[in-house]
């Protein structure tokens, strides 16, 4: 491998930026060229491809979103598209891929590499920690830690009123987020895709509450659950509480935004750096993770969106602690 491209795709996460430079530096240091993509998938596709130097990367370790852009390419999923992607890294000479996405973009990677012999990395950036073979993902912590700012304000309010608030938080379909955030924040209910919410018990938890006059309530919920939207689950508490003061605060895009926490920045940085060690010895098609504080390589095709059952023990923790 002599020249190598980097690419952030699919959506951003706090922290892509620390990768991107740890992976032009320890490319540079190892005398390689490093050339940066824009816009994922589709600059490759469009040709928007330019040198990197270790200028270019300076001063961006503390910036959320990406400097390379980002975008989801849907004619990278066409055997077309990756041909005309194909010719413009064989004319720039690039030999080899850093990849930072989510399982989407590791997908299209595994095809790409399968069809052509352009040998790919990914690094697992996405705020939502749904990815098989690493236990922490770029850009996770930060976006948690936004969320707690975030909700810890909202009790500030909703205990000066005695209201119930339900806040909804990011993961695409998983629970992550909302698990971390409701436990630190001390939520009174947390609801995540991961486990099934039984709605009579949760109601009968309300009633219990407010007949002892405990009216300021917490619920976060992850989006892509069992109850639709968090204006759906409060018209269904509402409908069977209606003398509880309901409020749905839906947190959205701040969680993607912001400056990388610390470590944010260490993961990425440390996995930016394996990327390019693990091109230059030959560790091809494999996403860098990190498993019990070890960097861990998963097979590109393993490192799939990861469904599994999170938080059962600690939903009985919150429960208990929430009471
Ligand atoms: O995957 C990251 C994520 O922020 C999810 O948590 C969320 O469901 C989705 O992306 C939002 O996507 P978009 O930015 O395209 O609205």
């Amino acid at each position: 491998v002599t020249k190598i491209g980097v690419l952030t795709s699919g959506g951003d996460s706090p922290g892509m930026n620390a990768a991107i430079r740890a992976v032009v530096r320890t490319g540079i240091y190892h005398g390689l060229e490093v050339f940066g993509i824009r816009r994922g998938y589709s600059g490759m596709i469009d040709n928007d491809i330019f040198l990197m130097d270790s200028k270019s990367v300076a001063n961006i370790i503390q910036r959320g979103g990406t400097i390379l852009k980002t975008a989801r390419s849907d004619e990278f999923r066409t055997p077309e598209g990756r041909a005309i992607a194909y010719k413009n890294l064989k004319r720039l000479g690039i030999d080899g891929l850093v990849i930072i996405g989510g399982d989407g973009s590791f997908k299209g990677a595994q095809t790409f590499s399968n069809e052509y012999d352009i040998p790919c990395i990914g690094l697992p950036g996405t705020i939502d920690k749904d990815i098989a073979g690493s236990d922490v993902t770029i850009g996770f912590d930060t976006a948690v830690n936004t969320a707690v700012e975030a909700i810890d304000k909202i009790r500030d309010t909703m205990d000066a009123h005695d209201r119930l608030f339900i806040v909804e938080v990011m993961g695409r379909d998983a629970g992550y987020i909302a698990l971390h955030s409701g436990i630190a924040t001390g939520a009174e209910n947390i609801i995540i895709p991961e486990t099934k919410t039984d709605i009579e018990e949760l109601i009968a938890n309300l009633t219990e509450k407010e007949k002892r006059k405990k009216l300021v309530n917490l619920i976060v919920v992850a989006e892509g659950g069992q109850f639709g939207d968090a204006n759906e689950l409060a018209k269904i508490v509402k409908g069977r509480l209606p003398n509880a003061d309901v409020r749905v605060c839906i947190l959205g895009h701040i969680q993607r935004g912001g400056s990388p926490t610390c470590e944010d920045r260490l993961i990425a940085s440390h996995m930016g750096y394996y990327a390019v060690e693990s091109l230059l010895i030959g560790r091809h098609n494999v996403m860098v993770g990190v498993i019990n504080n070890k960097i861990h390589y998963t097979p590109l095709n393993h490192a799939v969106k990861q469904k599994q059952t999170i938080g059962q023990e600690w939903m009985k923790i919150v429960k208990i602690l929430a009471s």
